[in-house]
């Protein structure tokens, strides 16, 4: 009751003098501060693989044009679902949704939606709605093996993981990787030789530190058991090389070095007699051997 008071018209107090220069203020700074319309990004999560719809929740009775714009250049959306166009992942649904599916990695990042509508039939209107994409995902790797990450997109400037001390840098524009065991290979950021230490969730943030992509790296066949099971492997994986060695490989060897062994010393002679010594030495000699 007090501040509706302060606020009514005709009052001249000192205290509504401030706050209604106060409210000017905040007015210009977040007109300057943000694009003139469709201000405030709306955020959109879905997984990889997934459908998302960007809703434009638009009254207007007759919508001409509807606009997908993203880095600033324009994306074909389809009338509806099924088209044959090489962005037949994006369709128009109801009256100006959009809907993106089969989501990638690289769908991640801000769209500007725009619709052009005509309601009272004089002049075309124009919406703009603003959107940030963020995609999850849910991966799980073999020990030993490479982890690709293909995150790495034209709007990514670092990439982090969370450990015990929070959010650590991996990957940052400009400056690379931050270990040995990570290669960054065109947009894919590779693990090599994971390990139980690089499981964890990973985020991809753009330039203004917004995340783009979320990847929840799990050990394959995880919890005690699956744990259990890898040194298992382990263990069959050796005895199986013992094995081979001793049964098989060894008395190979020992196979091929008796047969060099024979071969030198039976038939070299022979051999060098052929090609050394007159025909008619060798006719003498060979009943010997
Ligand atoms: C995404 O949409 C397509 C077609 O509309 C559908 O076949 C598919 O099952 C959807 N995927 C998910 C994950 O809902
Ligand atoms: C990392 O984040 C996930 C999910 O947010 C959480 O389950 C996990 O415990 C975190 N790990 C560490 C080491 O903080």
């Amino acid at each position: 009751m007090d501040d509706t008071h302060t606020f009514r018209h005709g009052d001249s107090s000192p205290g509504f003098r401030f706050r209604c220069l106060n409210l000017l203020l905040f007015c210009f700074i977040s007109y300057s501060g943000t694009p003139p319309v469709g201000t405030t990004p709306v955020s959109v999560t879905e997984k990889k693989g997934g459908n998302v719809t960007l809703t434009c929740e638009s009254e207007a009775r007759e919508i001409s044009v509807v606009e997908l714009n993203r880095l600033s250049e324009n994306i074909l959306v389809c009338e509806k679902e099924e088209c044959k166009s090489e962005n037949d992942r994006v369709f128009k649904e109801g009256s100006c949704d959009v809907v993106i599916k089969d989501l990638i990695y690289s769908d991640a990042g801000k769209y500007t939606l725009n619709v052009f509508y005509n309601n009272d039939q004089t002049e075309v209107k124009r919406l703009t709605l603003k959107y940030h994409l963020h995609i999850h995902d849910a991966i799980s790797v073999k020990k030993g093996e490479d982890l690709k990450l293909d995150v790495l997109l034209i709007n990514a400037d670092k990439v982090e993981r969370n450990s015990s001390e929070g959010w650590t840098e991996v990957w940052m524009r400009g400056h690379g990787v931050n270990s040995d065991r990570l290669t960054v290979s065109d947009e894919t950021l590779i693990i090599n030789e994971f390990t139980v230490t690089d499981t964890g969730t990973y985020r991809v943030l753009d330039y203004e530190g917004e995340t783009l992509i979320t990847v929840s790296v799990t050990e394959s066949g995880s919890g005690s058991k699956g744990k259990l099971d890898t040194e298992d492997n382990t263990h069959n994986e050796q005895l199986t090389a013992v094995y081979w060695f001793w049964g098989v490989g060894l008395p190979v060897i020992l196979l091929v070095v008796v047969g060099v062994i024979v071969f030198v010393v039976i038939k070299k002679p022979k051999c060098l007699n052929r090609l050394y010594s007159p025909p008619t030495d060798q006719n003498t000699k060979e009943p010997d051997l």
